[in-house]
């Protein structure tokens, strides 16, 4: 599975990406808001830290905006994949932009049809946000189950990009299903990493590793 981070936030991508585990980044107009500088400004930098797609969403609404948007951002550089929401005029878009040549990535999927739709239209990437299903009671992993049975069963390209990730269980079950991608907020990619278990283990490893050695440089002084 490859591994997203879900942020526009430079420093965050770049502690990420010395883990040597992010394949992409995605990114989201409230994202970039947080970072304080605009769309172009965060991409350049994002672009010389990770060679991977990095998804960058259009403001427009009518299909005419987010396709000029959606070559602007692709035209910066060839790993742009160019994020446009779920709406009808966001799906004629990204036909005209797919058939360009130009990936999309179709954002704010929260029902199997939108996700059919969008890949029916040549999307490089779904987006079913379940963190967002979770949190109005619904199960959001369902979504990018039936996304994926959806997929086997046709020749589109697209991928299943697991969004609004919100714990590493998420992550786990979306391996477990085969999903292509999770992208991760920073904070989910740290627990990642973590159990109390093996830090506990690692503590006493050095311990005795410490105490073997005082103990064969205290017999060393006592031969001399
Ligand atoms: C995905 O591309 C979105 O940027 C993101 O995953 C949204 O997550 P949120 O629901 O935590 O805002």
């Amino acid at each position: 599975m490859k591994f997203f981070i879900d942020t526009a936030n430079i420093e965050e991508i770049r502690e990420a990406a010395a883990w040597g585990i992010v394949d992409g980044v995605t990114t989201n107009p409230s994202l970039v808001a947080k970072s304080g500088r605009t769309l172009e400004e965060n991409l350049r930098e994002i672009l010389d830290i990770v060679d991977g797609p990095i998804s960058a969403e259009v403001i427009g609404t009518e299909t005419g905006e987010m396709v000029s948007e959606g070559r602007r951002l692709a035209k910066i550089h060839p790993n742009v994949v160019v994020k446009i929401p779920m709406i009808s005029a966001g799906v004629a878009a990204t036909k005209i932009l797919a058939d360009e040549g130009i990936n999309v990535n179709v954002t704010l999927i929260f029902q199997p049809a939108q996700g059919l739709l969008a890949a029916k239209v040549g999307a490089a990437y779904l987006s079913p946000f379940v963190g967002r299903l979770d949190d109005v009671g619904e199960d959001g992993m369902a979504i990018v189950q039936s996304l994926i049975e959806i997929l086997d069963n046709y020749d589109y390209r697209a991928e299943v990009l697991v969004a609004s990730v919100r714990t590493p269980a998420h992550v786990i079950t979306a391996a477990e299903m085969g999903a292509d991608v999770a992208t991760c907020p920073i904070a989910v990619l740290r627990q990642l990493f973590r159990h109390p278990l093996t830090d506990r283990g690692l503590e006493s490893f050095l311990a005795d590793h410490a105490k073997a050695e005082k103990a064969r440089e205290d017999t060393k002084l006592r031969s001399v």
